[in-house]
């Protein structure tokens, strides 16, 4: 039975391993950082059912304080600048923490993109604790994240320091 909540689309920790291993290759490649990105937000949308809008938030210049749009796909956002702290975005730049708000209703300090998003999770990406960028995943499901995902997202970031 389960009862975790979870929906049964969670991703199985094999296709976490086999996509880590995928980001690992693409890093290392030839491509450009944003095309790089880019890839990244496609591999993980098309496979994990759980993740709906992927992307990247990056930091410009550090004394800005200031977070802007990098490479996506989904829903076109408007936004594409975000001050530190504000929304899910902002707090996890002052914090340099994962956040996982399993349903944003019931999150008082958030910027919405879409009505269909129901949760969110965002990791930093840090290199030596300074903040280099976001990855910023939407979910259009009640509740889907998992600590196995959190660990899979936080692992693809760390892959993805040396790019900036
Ligand atoms: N919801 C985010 C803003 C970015 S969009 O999800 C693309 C937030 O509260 O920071």
């Amino acid at each position: 039975m389960c009862t975790s909540g979870h929906h049964q689309e969670e991703a199985a920790p094999e296709t976490f391993k086999h996509l880590l291993e995928r980001v690992r290759a693409l890093v290392e490649g030839p491509h450009e950082r944003d095309e790089k990105l880019r890839t990244i937000c496609i591999l993980l949308a098309a496979n994990v059912l759980h993740y709906h809008w992927v992307g990247f938030y990056l930091v410009g210049r550090p004394e800005k304080k200031e977070l802007l749009l990098g490479p996506f796909l989904g829903d076109p956002t408007e936004h594409v600048r975000i001050p530190f702290g504000r929304g899910i975005c902002g707090q996890v730049a002052e914090r340099r923490e994962t956040r996982m708000v399993q349903d944003i209703s019931r999150e008082p300090n958030y910027v919405a993109c879409s009505p269909s998003v129901k949760a969110e999770i965002v990791v930093p990406i840090l290199r030596n604790g300074a903040l280099l960028g976001l990855l910023d995943i939407d979910s259009r499901f009640h509740s889907p994240f998992s600590v196995e995902d959190q660990m899979f997202l936080e692992q693809v970031c760390e892959l993805l320091a040396p790019l900036f």
